[in-house]
């Protein structure tokens, strides 16, 4: 492992660049736009393209062109977008993906206007001391709730380029916690971007890679794994791992046979999820460089979630694949909570994937 090039700083301020920036699916362009400057004023590859639905492509030539490996992470994250716009200024809005419905009353939210000016606000709904005992008792629906910018009237929305169809998220600032956890928004599936680009700069700095690798940093995976069927048609891989973070249900409550990876325990191997079954050998190879380079990694068990592997294994004629997760409490709340140090074991272990030979054919 080339430790001046991957060390755990290094990837913190990442992780926090990559988690701030706000990319709700279908409206990527801020993130993209970080990632390909990242791979263009750095030279991480030797082509680079963004598709026409906003996927960021690029391919690393090895000395095989016909062994050709796709990391796919995805830069989307999930959000809102506004469905209507009050007399006195609220907004209604729509949920983008799937957010835990219970947590949404209260918190902040930050939006971007159709300008980019960021603007904070807060969700609310019908306040308690005008609701009934039984109306308390009952969750809120989301078409009850609205939120307040601070903008009193429709018109003052409009004039600050604030319309139907502009999005938002939840805010949620980026802090570090004891035990080298750190907590923020957006990790899935920032943390995948991460790894990608950690990879390409591993690959910049060593050039006895054998096999080509091929990068696609997806757009709007959380509505559908959109950009993952252009993204792989284009690049045409012969295998390929999605990276990405999953549910860590490590905490109080859970029964140990329901909890799919507990945080610190390394990079998540899936065998099997909603989206697809990974491919044996595959994991075969990924299992085998992880002994190699002595790297932790634990199975995460079936079926839970779904990702972008879910349409790469059925892109064209079929393209072997397992997915490999940083596993992450909080998936779906405004925050998310991951050791940085199964971070590092899974850039790690991407990385050991790609260099050693111990390709198992498929
Ligand atoms: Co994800």
């Amino acid at each position: 492992m080339r430790s001046e090039t991957l060390n755990i700083e290094s990837i913190k301020d990442l992780q926090e660049k990559l988690s701030s920036l706000i990319g709700v699916s279908g409206h990527e362009e801020d993130v993209n736009n970080f990632i390909l400057n990242e791979i263009e004023t750095q030279e991480l590859a030797d082509n680079v393209w963004i598709d026409s639905l906003g996927n960021i492509l690029a391919i690393k030539e090895g000395n095989n062109k016909d062994n050709r490996i796709l990391l796919d992470a995805h830069i989307d994250e999930i959000g809102f977008m506004i469905s209507h716009i009050e007399k006195k200024g609220f907004l209604r809005f729509v949920l983008i993906g799937g957010f835990d419905t219970r947590i949404l009353l209260g918190q902040s939210v930050i939006l971007k206007s159709n300008t980019g000016k960021i603007f904070h606000g807060i969700i609310g709904s019908k306040p308690p001391h005008l609701t009934s005992l039984e109306e308390r008792k009952k969750q809120v629906e989301v078409s009850n709730m609205y939120i307040d910018i601070g903008l009193v009237s429709e018109e003052q929305v409009q004039d600050n380029n604030i319309s139907i169809g502009t999005t938002g998220t939840l805010y949620s600032p980026f802090e570090e916690f004891p035990n080298g956890m750190i907590r923020g928004k957006a990790f899935d599936d920032r943390t995948g971007c991460n790894v990608l680009l950690q990879i390409m700069k591993l690959l910049k700095e060593n050039e006895q890679y054998n096999d080509t690798v091929l990068f696609n940093f997806a757009v709007q995976e959380e509505i559908g794994g959109r950009g993952a069927v252009t993204g792989t048609y284009a690049l045409n891989p012969t295998i390929a791992l999605a990276i990405e973070n999953t549910t860590a249900a490590d905490v109080p409550g859970i029964r140990e046979s329901e909890n799919p990876v507990d945080i610190g325990k390394g990079p998540a191997i899936t065998v099997a999820d909603r989206s697809m079954i990974s491919h044996p050998k595959i994991n075969k190879r990924i299992i085998k460089n992880a002994e190699i380079e002595n790297i932790p990694y634990q199975i995460k068990k079936p079926l839970y979630g779904g990702t972008d592997a879910g349409k790469i294994h059925i892109s064209r004629r079929g393209v072997p694949c397992s997915v490999v997760s940083v596993p992450c409490r909080y998936i779906h709340s405004p925050t998310s909570l991951l050791k940085l140090q199964d971070l590092y074991n899974t850039i790690r272990l991407i990385d050991a994937f790609i260099k050693n030979p111990a390709g198992i054919k498929i």
